[in-house]
């Protein structure tokens, strides 16, 4: 698959120059470089500034819900399910009207699409299978409990189970080879938060047969253990086991889909504790959670990438879970997070550790809210907190997305810890501060105890892309940076030689709109209200 997309990327970027006109439009690919990635979309990089629509808002009589929402936003990517019960209601007999209504609203909306497959596991349950599927445990196997009784979850041992889904996402793909030419539809998610809950692990007799095998030589050769899965994972054994099969079986559904049209695939994964034990630390069992990546890595060849669905406030959790899924071999995307206001600050971070995508989850006008995990309602404060941010980053999005793909980045939020407050980038040291009057620091005599507005709140944060050796672009909104000589010799100091505010094309040149200069930069640079800068840094000696 990987050829073939190359292929295609290939052919918009060099021989087909000059006929580009009769060429159909480039596939979406993921490309990787030098351990950073991007996802590319008609040949270029591409940011996702996304928007998750609600479970049920996968209807024509709701689509009228949503776009209101995306342009209210500003989001250029809206992700939204498609359910195996919708397009295969009777055995064999495919129905994409919803399908027909989607891709042209989306087109004339003007965003692209993922499309988030809900076949035999959402959520881990069997909720979207057809109900021919739901009814027919005999054909279509349940787990089994470890005394013998049906369990909720569908089996990953279930070789007609495995059949049925991957006949019908193939339709689905075929449906969006022979109707999409211009990939309106970008990735594909096979399968939703995966894995199982209240047992780690499918009990049936199939099962325990497989269980009490040695594990398969690949993935001994990955993880450097051997023997059974008892012997090489110990307690954790259930949920390596229940990853392989699961990942095996969503493997062979993405291969079959990418046969017919070899679009970017990926998992996304219902989450544990990122500070807890490995594979025991409390997420669906057997999901692409962040202990059992590797794994996962070694049976789903054809999945692009895992990405975590983050509903905790915590920054300290958050930005770890960034850095779990941020590899040198998994490119970071962040396909669902909270729709709360205190998570809109989320998406600096997530940029500046290289994200190639982002999206609140629940986005539309058909009255539901998730709250505890997001907002309570959708009111101004809410979709301002995120529509100002993505506002200044959707006409740069190409362009953020090119350069990050080219150069080293960084990022924050308020909370973390003071080493993770700061970033040593070639020869010098970022520091993100928050809470901080914009004139004077808290060390200044004239500032007393006055609390600052944003005291206790939760917003603020930064991304930043060193440019060039001594220059960096940074977006950012609440927060305040520092640029200085990491480790400065002798009499040298560093200065700014320049601050200029302004905004990247989609190649990545700056415009400037003005230079920060006097109250503007004499105590750092003081993002407020979302703003691109450019700043350039230089030395002299005392
Ligand atoms: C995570 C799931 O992936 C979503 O489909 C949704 O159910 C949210 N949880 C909760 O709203």
């Amino acid at each position: 698959m990987q050829r073939q997309r190359f292929m295609a990327a290939a052919c918009a970027v060099a021989a087909c120059i000059g006929t580009a006109a009769a060429q159909p439009a480039p596939l979406p690919t993921m490309a990787s470089r030098d351990g950073r990635h991007a996802l590319m979309v008609d040949g270029a990089p591409y940011l996702m500034l996304g928007i998750q629509a609600n479970n049920s808002t996968n209807y024509p009589a709701m689509l009228p819900r949503l776009w209101p929402m995306v342009q209210r936003l500003h989001a250029n990517t809206v992700e939204i399910p498609v359910a195996w019960e919708q397009i295969e209601p009777a055995e064999g007999r495919f129905d994409f009207s919803y399908l027909d209504a989607l891709l042209p609203q989306a087109r004339q909306a003007g965003v692209r699409l993922v499309l988030l497959w809900f076949g035999t596991w959402k959520n881990t349950s069997p909720g979207y299978v057809p109900a021919w599927v739901k009814t027919d445990n005999a054909r279509f196997p349940r787990m089994r409990t470890p005394d013998g009784k049906a369990h909720y979850a569908l089996s990953p041992h279930g070789a007609n189970t495995l059949a049925a889904d991957r006949k019908a996402f193939v339709a689905l793909m075929r449906y969006l080879r022979d109707k999409d030419p211009q990939h309106t539809v970008i990735m594909v998610q096979p399968e939703n938060e995966v894995g199982v809950y209240q047992q780690n692990r499918d009990f049936s007799v199939e099962a325990n047969r497989l269980f009490a095998q040695a594990i398969p030589a690949d993935l001994a050769k990955r993880t450097g253990k051997s023997g059974s899965w008892a012997q090489a994972f110990g307690k954790a054994a259930d949920t390596f086991f229940n990853a392989w099969y699961t990942a095996r079986y969503i493997d062979q559904i993405a291969a079959a889909g990418q046969r017919e049209k070899d679009l970017p695939m990926y998992v996304n994964a219902a989450v544990g504790d990122p500070f807890g034990t490995p594979a025991l630390s409390g997420g669906a069992s057997g999901g692409p959670d962040w202990g059992v990546m590797d794994v996962w890595k070694v049976a789903a060849p054809h999945i692009d990438l895992m990405a975590p669905d983050l509903y905790g406030r915590d920054p300290k959790g958050y930005v770890k879970f960034l850095d779990h899924y941020a590899r040198p071999d998994n490119a970071l995307m962040v396909p669902e997070t909270g729709n709360a206001a205190d998570f809109a600050r989320f998406l600096w971070p997530a940029l500046g550790k290289g994200a190639i995508g982002w999206a609140p989850f629940g986005f539309d006008d058909t009255g539901y809210a998730n709250y505890p995990l997001g907002a309570k309602a959708l009111d101004d404060a809410t979709l301002d907190a995120f529509a100002v941010k993505y506002a200044l980053m959707a006409p740069q999005a190409r362009g953020w997305a090119r350069l990050a793909y080219a150069n080293p980045t960084w990022g924050s939020t308020k909370g973390l810890e003071p080493a993770q407050q700061r970033q040593v980038m070639g020869r010098w040291q970022v520091d993100a501060i928050y809470e901080e009057w914009q004139f004077g620091d808290r060390t200044s005599p004239w500032l007393k105890s006055d609390p600052v507005p944003t005291a206790g709140q939760p917003v603020g944060g930064l991304a930043v892309i060193q440019i060039a050796p001594d220059q960096f672009l940074a977006v950012g909104s609440d927060a305040r940076l520092k640029v200085s000589l990491a480790a400065p010799k002798g009499s040298e100091q560093g200065t700014i030689l320049r601050v200029e505010e302004g905004s990247i094309d989609d190649t990545g040149r700056f415009t400037p709109i003005r230079v920060w200069n006097g109250d503007q930069t004499d105590y750092g640079l003081n993002f407020t209200q979302p703003t691109m800068l450019r700043i350039t840094m230089g030395t002299f000696r005392g």
